[in-house]
């Protein structure tokens, strides 16, 4: 999704916005632009496409003169990606320009009425009425016009706002849309992501909707939406420089899949203690919980397919109802949710707007919530009751790997916990131990399948990929064919097994690779027959299973293994090599891996 930098200082401007943008490709885009002040003028430069570009009509930005700037990438909502379409928008007066991240609903409307007061217009986009707005009510004081403006919208928004009648100066607003300051030592930044700011400073400032901020070289003022100024806390990020660069692997995602060991260990080893869990930020007790009548998990795309995985453990251990609904869907099935239902919100970035909606209307329904978010600070993680975050780091590819992983073993962890908490479990030592094995058997499905890549090579030309399993397997199908498909352009389908003879069987012959997933040993015979009602039809068959599963060996075609773990506990192992074989095809099939078409990282926009 679009991307804000922001800049002002001493050095040239325009080199560091570039930078900056480069830093939020991965979140997904299709033009870019930067404006930059200089003499009372703005100057801009825009460009379809990649920022290669822009840096190239620019000299890498040392071209444009100045030291105070804003720049975007933009992912089309309104009107085509083109160039006349791509942030900075300016003034008719040339004296304002803004980015925009989000979507003005009322746009239509401020467009006649700006239209009729002679406002002329350059481009599609919603954005625009923003600038004109801001020209119409300035009238020598900055901070009044961004209050006047923003009382006429309505929608989402975090703004990037300069203007030459305040040099040196840049103006950011924060609406439903993330925005964040870098504070600096002489000079200072905002951007839409902390991954933008690493690289300059770790002290930060993370805006709350309704707040906006000028920012010069050397002060930063907050202020709420009447003008009033906010005493706000400077948090030092955690991230480095290189969690969030590629360190030496050709991919993002392959680095990010190979520090999945790292990542789980990472969120589980700190909330055990004396063979139990702990969740200290959730002080939740068993009165708590004593009324919870069932528990709904809602997120997007692999988020919720973590919480399919996570729903059988806690459903297990905890003997709690378990629903389970797609962010997107659940807002508008007037969803039967009261002050009995905890709501388990699940999101890497915590900033998907679908996600975001959804909590809103169960906590209007009296819902608690508590989010399992990766990124700190972040909407999801400021709006719930109570917030457990993943400690995956930063993420970048656009396809989750270790969000995914670090999200369902915090789904089992909290079954342990609240099974305790309940004193349902007699003895929960076994499963904490089979926790604190979770990294550790997850680098060994990273080492034990070596056959990975020869496989993508075998693979790679299928026109479509059936993944097969049941229960936990079947959650982890979802995820497998996701992966497959985001990243490799492959059609990929997850059955449950057992639905295949119900219609899905009339597909399968010898062009339908199928992928059977088959690591629980107790459904292992059932999962085994459809294997071999496929295979019967023509289908070559990859199996992923246990060591030793000797049934398997003699049945499939090909193998990739997991190694022996707790079935309770086993997606976050057996979606290895599945992100592994994934990632593979993909580098077969010449895919811009980090970066699938069409998709951004983060969707904030419903
Ligand atoms: C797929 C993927 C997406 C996200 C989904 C939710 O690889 O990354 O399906 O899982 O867009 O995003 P978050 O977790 O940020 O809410």
């Amino acid at each position: 999704m679009c991307g804000i930098v922001g800049f002002t200082g001493v050095q040239q401007a325009a080199p560091i916005l570039l930078e900056g943008l480069k830093k939020l490709e991965y979140r997904g885009y299709d033009s870019a632009g930067i404006a930059v002040m200089s003499d009372r003028s703005i100057s801009v430069n825009k460009c379809k496409g990649r920022i290669a570009r822009l840096c190239e009509k620019t000299g890498d930005g040392t071209d444009v003169k100045g030291t105070t700037g804003i720049g975007h990438t933009r992912w089309a909502t309104h009107g085509a990606p083109t160039e006349e379409n791509a942030h900075p928008h300016l003034s008719n007066d040339g004296r304002f320009a803004i980015v925009h991240n989000g979507i003005i609903e009322n746009y239509l409307s401020l467009r006649e009425e700006l239209t009729a007061d002679g406002y002329r217009f350059e481009s599609e986009t919603d954005t625009e009425v923003i600038v004109h707005l801001i020209e119409m009510y300035y009238r020598g004081d900055m901070r009044d016009a961004l209050i006047r403006t923003t009382n006429r919208l309505s929608g989402s928004y975090a703004l990037g706002v300069i203007c030459t009648e305040e040099p040196g100066k840049i103006y950011a607003v924060r609406e439903a849309s993330p925005l964040i300051i870098g504070v600096g030592a002489g000079e200072n930044y905002f951007a839409s992501d902390v991954t933008a700011l690493v690289s300059h400073t770790r002290n930060v400032i993370y805006l709350e909707d309704g707040e906006f901020a000028e920012l010069s070289t050397d002060s930063i003022g907050v202020f709420d939406v009447l003008g009033h100024e906010i005493n706000k806390k400077i948090t030092r990020v955690m991230w480095d420089v290189q969690a969030a660069e590629k360190g030496g692997y050709e991919h993002f995602m392959l680095k990010e899949i190979i520090e999945q060991p790292a990542a789980v260990k990472a969120t589980i080893a700190p909330r055990i203690r004396d063979g139990k869990v702990f969740f200290e930020e959730l002080d939740m007790s068993y009165d708590d919980l004593r009324d919870i009548r069932k528990i709904v998990i809602t997120a997007c795309g692999s988020a919720y397919y973590a919480g399919c995985s996570g729903r059988y453990a806690l459903e297990r251990l905890c003997r709690i109802p378990v629903e389970i609904e797609l962010a997107s869907e659940l807002r508008y099935n007037n969803p039967l949710i009261d002050e009995h239902t905890l709501l388990i919100v699940i999101s890497q970035s915590g900033e998907t707007a679908d996600t975001i909606a959804a909590m809103r209307e169960c906590k209007a329904r009296g819902a608690s919530t508590l989010a399992i978010v990766n990124v700190v600070g972040s909407t999801i993680a400021k709006l719930a009751d109570h917030t457990i975050y993943t400690w995956a780091g930063p993420e970048i590819a656009v396809a989750t790997t270790k969000g995914y992983t670090t999200q369902v073993a915090v789904l089992y962890m909290l079954s342990v916990y609240f099974s305790d908490l309940l004193g349902i479990t007699e003895d929960e030592k076994p499963y904490v131990r089979a926790l604190q094995e979770l990294p550790r058997a997850i680098q060994q499905a990273i080492d034990m399948n070596p056959s990975v890549r020869p496989l993508a090579k075998k693979y790679h030309r299928s026109s479509a990929l059936f993944f097969i399993g049941r229960n936990t397997d079947y959650a982890v199908a979802l995820e497998g064919a996701l992966k497959m498909k985001e990243i490799s352009y492959l059609h990929a389908e997850a059955y449950a097994a057992g639905e295949l003879k119900h219609g899905t069987i009339a597909l399968i012959d010898e062009h339908q690779p199928v992928i059977a997933l088959c690591c629980n040993p107790a459904i292992m015979e059932k999962t085994l027959s459809n294997i071999v009602e496929v295979k019967s039809r023509g289908a070559e068959v990859l199996a992923l299973t246990f060591r030793n599963n000797h049934k398997i060996l003699s049945v499939a075609d090909d193998l990739l293994f997991i190694p022996d773990i707790d079935p309770v506990f086993s997606a976050v192992v057996e979606i290895v090599p599945l992100q592994l074989l994934a990632y593979y095809v993909a580098k077969e099939n010449g895919c811009d891996i980090d970066k699938p078409k069409n998709l951004a990282k983060s969707v904030t926009v419903e």
